[in-house]
């Protein structure tokens, strides 16, 4: 698990602020954000939201469809809306899409919005999480694990700017879920100790 110390873009405001604001998760697909956060947010009392039922309810359509019909491009960029919007939300456990991070503008708001925590997974257990499932229009295709390989390979260094990082190979939910709160709580609380 990487930490950070507690100085924040030159602010001077410490961590201390973080149990008013937000906690994102990011990484791949089928890194577990969504189980992870429902699970993390009830802990906290916080809300849980998912940038990609966002997008479908706004859009009236799966991402799958919105995908087929409108391309990537059309979902990246109402992405980013969505992201935007988010802004002055408190107490929320916000689940990402697994390509949020491509676009520097949303990491920015993120991070404006509160801590960004990576959950980490290698290759092969994204495989075996996401083989049975098919609702995900990047891993419809003939050679799913090295997909996976490369596309995590180009998106490594952009999930790398999160704030906290969490190897979740071989830790189950609840496990996850202790993680992210002890480094939540030992940031937050290094101002109340200023
Ligand atoms: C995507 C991940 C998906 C969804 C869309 C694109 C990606 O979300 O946003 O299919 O680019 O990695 P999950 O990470 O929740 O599967």
């Amino acid at each position: 698990m990487k930490i950070p110390s507690p100085s924040r873009g030159g602010s001077g405001w410490g961590w201390g602020y973080l149990r008013m604001k937000n906690i994102a998760l990011v990484g791949f697909m089928g890194s577990g954000k969504t189980a992870v956060g429902k699970v993390l947010a009830e802990r906290l009392g916080y809300k849980f939201i998912d940038t990609d039922e966002i997008i479908e309810r706004s859009e009236g359509k799966t991402i799958s469809a919105l995908f087929n019909e409108e391309g990537e491009q059309r979902f990246r960029e109402i992405e980013a809306r969505i992201v935007r919007e988010l802004f002055g939300l408190k107490r929320h456990v916000i689940s990402t899409g697994g390509g949020i991070v491509t676009n520097k503008e949303n990491i920015s708001n993120l991070k404006k919005g509160g801590l960004i925590v990576w959950l980490k997974a290698a290759p092969e257990t994204i495989y075996n999480r996401v083989s049975s499932k098919t609702h995900r229009p990047l891993l419809n295709v003939e050679d799913p694990l090295e997909t996976i390989k490369k596309l995590l390979t180009f998106r490594e260094p952009f999930y790398a700017e999160a704030d906290v990082s969490v190897d979740t190979d071989g830790l189950d939910v609840e496990k996850i879920v202790e993680v992210i709160i002890k480094a939540y709580d030992k940031m937050s609380e290094v101002r109340s100790q200023k």
